[in-house]
């Protein structure tokens, strides 16, 4: 049986899945974790450092374990990074321990939200856009797999994407 006592939130970088994340967990009176936020405390250094020394493949090994320590917790909100799904573990995990949020955003949308953003490293490339559409396009059906509920959180207020998961929750 599925368990559905937490809300994991999942999606591209930018979608506002920590901000949402947050606003769930407050209206809800839960813990709050990032698998990003989480990474960067245990290790003491920067998703960017990570990738820098260790690769993808390293920081992936990483959130892998993230992900499988904060889906056995009970009662909380987790906001995951967007790639954690590519990880068939992950997206089980997800799957069997939490109601799984699919957060949607146009690519106009993130690359204006990332605008000004360092600390991303793949989307520190000459293209951002052809790089959000290739990861959208090989990402987007892992996502489905895993979503319980998918919402716009692009046009959306956020304070109405909060609402309206709840309902469905
Ligand atoms: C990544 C998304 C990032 C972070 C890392 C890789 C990705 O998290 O995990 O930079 O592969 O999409 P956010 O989705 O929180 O930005």
């Amino acid at each position: 049986m599925k368990n559905l006592e937490n809300i994991y939130l999942i999606g591209l970088m930018g979608v506002g899945k920590t901000t949402i994340g947050k606003q769930l967990a407050k209206a809800l009176q839960r813990p709050f974790y990032d698998s990003d936020k989480f990474i960067e405390k245990s290790t003491g250094v920067s998703i960017t450092t990570i990738f820098n020394y260790e690769g993808e493949e390293g920081f992936r090994m990483r959130e892998q374990e993230v992900i499988a320590e904060l889906t056995s917790l009970h009662g909380i909100i987790l906001a995951t990074g967007g790639g954690s799904i590519l990880k068939a573990e992950n997206r089980e995990a997800l799957k069997q321990n939490g109601f799984v949020v699919y957060l949607q955003c146009s690519i106009d949308k993130i690359l204006y939200r990332t605008r000004h953003d360092t600390q991303r490293p793949l989307l520190q490339t000459a293209n951002p856009r052809q790089r959000l559409q290739a990861l959208l396009a090989e990402r987007d059906p892992l996502y489905r797999e895993c979503a319980d509920f998918k919402i716009d959180s692009g046009n959306t207020p956020g304070k109405i994407v909060v609402k309206t998961i709840l309902q469905h929750y």
